[in-house]
């Protein structure tokens, strides 16, 4: 359960291994936090993260428990035994997801379907799994990582942008549900944000970094917003660009 001063005790990340989920869990952690658990799909190797974690951010306890965001079967049990093992799950953070290949995912039907079934369906059976706890609970906060590059997609990666749009949408409607039962939903939309999944690219304008979003998301928590642009500036941006007549939107130079 929150305190007052809105410290969360429990801190659940799925796609635990994220660089931008682990900034912002470095952020959020306070000494109240009692327990941090990473739901990654490969539990061996975030090992190492866990250790670096443990040593971080005593006296919360971390632990990795295995999660495959395509399994969606598997996503309401997963979540129940995460409950039963930590209690109430005050803050959860969904994280998990691939960017591919656009040049690829263009013309591969099961490459981007494959990425829908991570980046969307999978968001979609865990965000619901967690709502489900949270209103039995009365209270908790979950956080989605959407992106900029769903507000309106981009002809240059159109399968990534619009698996986020998707999720985006969910995550708006989502929030909506949750209203009076004590829980609510922080969309957070990132532009460029220089982690492993952006290695090798060329920062795009306005690029940023996990522990400046990491500092947004915390901020937003405690002011109780309910959907972010990171940096700000996209926001206003983006609401000139979600306008533009389509013949000069898809002139634009935007990778
Ligand atoms: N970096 C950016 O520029 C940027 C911008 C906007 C939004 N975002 C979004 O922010 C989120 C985090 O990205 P990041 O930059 O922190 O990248 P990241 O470090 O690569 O994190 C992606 C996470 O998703 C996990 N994942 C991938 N496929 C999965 C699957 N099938 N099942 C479970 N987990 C899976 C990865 O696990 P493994 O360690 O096993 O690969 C990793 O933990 C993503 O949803 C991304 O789309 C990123």
């Amino acid at each position: 359960m929150r305190n007052a001063m809105g410290e969360p005790q429990t801190i659940v990340v799925f796609g635990g291994t994220s660089e931008i989920a682990l900034a912002i869990v470095r952020r959020l952690v306070t000494p109240r936090t009692s327990q941090v658990v990473l739901a990654c799909r490969d539990v061996d190797g975030a090992e190492r993260y866990r250790e670096t974690l443990n040593a971080q951010l005593a006296p919360a306890a971390v632990s990795l428990v295995s999660y495959e965001a395509r399994s969606y079967a598997s996503h309401p049990e997963l979540v129940a035994e995460i409950a039963d093992r930590v209690g109430d799950l005050d803050l959860v953070i969904f994280a998990a997801g691939v960017l591919g290949r656009a040049e690829q995912l263009a013309v591969d039907p099961v490459a981007a379907a494959e990425l829908f079934e991570v980046n969307t369906v999978g968001g979609v059976s865990t965000c619901l799994a967690v709502a489900n706890r949270f209103r039995e609970q009365g209270h908790g906060q979950l956080v989605v990582l959407s992106s900029v590059a769903g507000e309106r997609v981009r002809r240059a990666n159109f399968v990534y942008g619009a698996s986020k749009a998707g999720l985006d949408a969910f995550a708006q409607g989502l929030g909506d549900a949750l209203e009076g039962t004590g829980a609510s939903v922080l969309i957070v939309r990132p532009g460029f944000v220089t982690t492993r999944m952006t290695e090798g690219m060329e920062p795009a304008p306005l690029a940023t970094d996990p522990d400046s979003v990491a500092e947004a998301v915390a901020a937003a928590l405690s002011g109780r917003k309910r959907t972010i642009w990171v940096p700000g500036p996209l926001r206003w941006l983006f609401s000139v660009l979600r306008h533009l007549p389509g013949p000069i939107w898809r002139r634009l130079p935007l990778k």
